[in-house]
């Protein structure tokens, strides 16, 4: 049987990974700045996590949500604690787009409305609602296709108050990323998050913040959107949560009230997610990893700054992006398969760089010395006419 090729692929098996390493079948070492797409919270395989997984195997790995799973409440404690919202309530999902599915049909539920407000650039995940909301007409399937959701340009806040004076009655949620990631690292301004959060409250519309790739301490703050100081209604989450273990969730204001069938699944919250995602947390708290990821990030930027040939550096904590111009189009490709670095990437040019929230400082000096060398290096005759077939 073959497999679905919908993955463009790179030429490379990874079979062995650590902390912000990864190797290939020959032994090849890579450092990771891509986190496996925004995954490595705590890093490869860290022992901790390791550990807490296999007791948990050796204990029960899964049983169904219709008897008690004490490990969901030690988790919800613990996230509670670390990211300060410790009134919300928990649902356990198991990816972002279901975490960001569950918290759309949750508002319409809560609100008895239909109108979501989502941004240009957004990205939400493959399932029915989400994609919707999603800005790329490619991956939204006829079926998916519906009027209920509407797109505002990112950043906006005329347009927002304008959309608002005419709608704003039927409008059920807002969804935004405080800092869009696949979008190309587009930060929201303190000014429009809050002003997303007075328009909700004056409409009674709720706020979901899709914390899926910004959230989990990557930007320097448990929450991307704590940095505005704000309060979203929902926090949906995934990436971080289980350090590459499938799991993901939504934190729900205190004043939703729940009502037994209204959301459900088979997997979310089983005991061996629970068991990682737990992992994920203590390893935040006893290394202090949120402040780790703001100081590194603050340095990784502040030297990205003066990279020359590189444009536009933004980004906040470990969520970093900066574009790359025409001349040295291929440097990602380049990074990747002559200096071994994994970065990830956002169309049509932009490189982002999402490492574990641990990685060392010597790792980013090394990130930085690789980056200086080959964007210095010119270019092999074989690339040049790759690009020039390309082009
Ligand atoms: C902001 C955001 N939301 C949702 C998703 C979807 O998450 P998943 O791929 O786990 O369904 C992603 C994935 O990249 C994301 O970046």
């Amino acid at each position: 049987m073959k497999l679905f090729d919908v993955y463009p692929l790179n030429d490379v098996t990874i079979t062995k990974a650590l902390g912000s390493y990864v190797w290939d079948e020959n032994g090849v070492q890579y450092l990771d700045l891509y986190g496996g797409h925004a995954v490595i919270s705590i890093g490869h395989t860290h022992p901790h996590w390791v550990k807490r997984i296999e007791d948990q195997l050796n204990k029960i790995a899964f049983y169904s949500n219709s008897v008690r799973i004490p490990i969901q409440q030690e988790l919800a404690d613990k996230l509670g604690k670390l990211s300060g919202k410790e009134d919300y309530q928990l649902f356990l999902v198991n990816s972002g787009a279901e975490a960001n599915e569950n918290a759309l049909k949750l508002a319409s539920f809560h609100t008895n409305k239909k109108k979501i407000v989502a941004f240009n650039k957004a990205f939400h995940g493959r399932t029915s609602l989400a994609v919707a909301a999603t800005d790329n007409k490619n991956i939204v399937a006829p079926v998916n296709e519906t009027s209920n959701i509407d797109f505002l340009p990112f950043n906006d806040e005329a347009a927002l108050k304008e959309y608002f004076q005419t709608n704003g009655n039927k409008v059920a949620a807002v969804i935004v990323e405080a800092i869009q990631g696949v979008g190309g690292i587009n930060v929201a301004s303190e000014i429009f998050l809050k002003l997303i959060r007075n328009l909700c409250d004056a409409n009674d519309a709720l706020f979901i913040a899709d914390e899926v790739q910004c959230g989990y301490g990557r930007s320097g703050k448990f929450f991307a959107l704590d940095h505005a100081g704000v309060n979203a209604d929902i926090y949906t989450m995934a990436k971080g949560m289980g350090n590459g273990f499938p799991v993901g969730g939504i934190l729900i204001a205190p004043y939703i009230q729940p009502k037994h069938g209204m959301l459900g699944t088979t997997f979310g919250g089983n005991h061996l997610a629970c068991a990682a995602a737990l992992a994920v947390l203590e390893v935040i708290e006893k290394d202090n990893l949120i402040e780790m990821s703001k100081q590194r990030g603050m340095y990784l930027i502040n030297k990205l700054k003066n990279v020359d040939g590189i444009e536009n550096v933004r980004g906040k904590g470990l969520m970093i992006g900066f574009d790359v111009p025409d001349d040295i189009k291929d440097l990602r490709k380049k990074l990747l398969n002559d200096y071994f670095i994994f970065t990830g990437e956002a169309k049509p040019n932009v490189i982002r760089l999402l490492p574990a929230l641990n990685i060392t400082r010597k790792q980013v000096d090394e990130f930085l010395d690789t980056l200086n060398e080959a964007i210095e290096t010119p270019a092999t005759k074989e690339e040049k006419e790759t690009v020039e077939l390309n082009s």
